[in-house]
């Protein structure tokens, strides 16, 4: 657009002249009011006047972005890693992955009837959509009678969400902002931010930090769509995929592989397999040996601080005997509106999404009886690549035998 080619000319020709001229970048730009911008070329200055604050902010965006500001600094940079950042918004800039996400019928579904329901409490309101994709979310918020939504992307499928915007003839109502929204500004504070920012196991991917690092553009009793998250956890019986797991590392034991003995890294095999050994699938719930145990975040009151490290304690009711073979995770999320409550679930009992479930297996196995009690804690500590460290401890209570695990939740297998 005519508005990115200026800031590109802009950005040109500051970046040159601040070279000729021995000028830190900081300080040739700053910000006048809501809507101006002053530009200082050593003794020289141009003052920058926008029509609108909603220009303005477009244009201060797209230059913040032009010219990489903020990027070393920022909640989002200092808390993840360069290279997990890279890969993470390449795998979002494919449609192809936008589609898969789509295409997950009760997901996607899910969230219409969600908005549509409540169409009062977007009506006539300022929505802002963080991490928009394909700007699906935007579009029923839309439908449902929004009179500006704020679309932010990070990755490169913003452009195609503006194709989209403008296709449809929705311009004058949806803005697609480029950047993070941990690094973008918006002209004005909204009534309500929509997002599906939900990774496996609700928390992979750490992007519900940033669905909760946005309200700080949310008006004050504005609400959260959706409102709160539920992690479910229960124990499981699964002797094959234990021994499918735990014999894997036994390949290193060979001492003749086409002749070379590859004993000496069994130690280590082992130590990686424990490091993997979570699931991403689905199962009969059959194999669930007692009634789950449930962990709420509330969007509304939570802050990005409480995700950083979560401890689940855990009491299970055994409903059957035999092996404990891991825990199994779920979650369901709720959009809590004026006019009704709908819920997202991911639940072994449910129709499964692509987000299936998640299952974490212990160390050993343990052996429990009906009737026996299950006690322990898993504990969630994030980490820099988007994702989580496990560590889950459980005892059985009537017997005192004990099992462990640590898991890596950004490196599951597929059984
Ligand atoms: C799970 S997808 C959802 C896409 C779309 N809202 C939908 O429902 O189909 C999450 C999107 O958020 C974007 N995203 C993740 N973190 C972000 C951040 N900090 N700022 C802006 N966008 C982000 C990703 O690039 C991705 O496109």
């Amino acid at each position: 657009s005519t508005l990115e080619i200026l800031c590109v000319c802009v950005c040109v020709a500051l970046s040159y002249l601040s070279l000729m001229c021995s000028l830190s970048r900081e300080t040739e730009c700053s910000r006048v009011g809501k809507q101006s911008f002053i530009i200082t070329l050593g003794c020289n200055s141009v003052l920058l006047q926008f029509s609108s604050p909603a220009e303005f902010t477009s244009f201060y965006n797209i230059l913040k972005s032009c010219r990489g500001h903020n990027a070393e600094h920022s909640v989002f940079s200092d808390r993840t890693e360069e290279s997990s950042a890279v890969q993470y918004f390449q795998f979002y800039g494919y449609l192809s992955q936008q589609q898969n996400m789509m295409q997950d019928y009760v997901r996607t579904g899910t969230y219409q009837r969600a908005i549509l329901q409540n169409h009062v409490d977007f009506k006539d309101k300022v929505v802002l959509d963080v991490g928009c994709g394909s700007g699906i979310l935007s579009f029923f918020a839309a439908q449902a009678g929004a009179r500006k939504v704020y679309a932010v992307e990070a990755s490169t499928m913003a452009q195609h969400a503006e194709v989209l915007v403008n296709s449809n003839g929705m311009g004058d109502r949806v803005v697609v902002i480029a950047g993070k929204v941990e690094e973008i500004s918006l002209p004005e504070q909204v009534d309500i931010i929509i997002s599906e920012p939900m990774g496996y196991m609700l928390f992979n991917e750490r992007m519900l930090e940033s669905y909760l690092h946005a309200k700080k553009f949310l008006k004050p009793n504005g609400n959260m769509f959706p409102t709160l998250g539920d992690v479910h956890l229960a124990p499981f019986t699964d002797e094959q995929l234990y021994m499918e797991q735990f014999t894997k590392a036994n390949f290193w034991y060979q001492p003749s592989f086409h002749g070379v003995d590859l004993s000496s890294l069994r130690e280590a095999a082992v130590d990686e397999n424990v490091m993997i050994s979570l699931s991403q699938d689905t199962f009969d719930i059959r194999i669930l040996m007692s009634k789950s145990v449930k962990y709420t975040v509330n969007f509304l009151d939570a802050k990005e601080g409480d995700l950083h490290r979560m401890e689940i304690p855990f009491k299970f009711h055994m409903m059957t005997s035999g092996l404990v073979h891991g825990l199994a995770f779920w979650f369901d999320v709720a959009f809590i509106g004026s006019a009704v409550t709908v819920w997202l679930s991911t639940s072994p009992t449910e129709p499964l999404t692509h987000w299936y479930q998640v299952r974490c297996l212990l160390q050993s196995p343990l052996f429990t009886k009906a009737g026996d009690t299950l006690s322990g804690t898993a504990t969630l500590i994030a980490n820099k690549r988007q994702s989580y460290d496990i560590s889950m401890v459980a005892q059985v209570d009537q017997t005192g035998s004990k099992s462990s695990n640590l898991l890596d939740l950004k490196n599951p297998f597929f059984s």
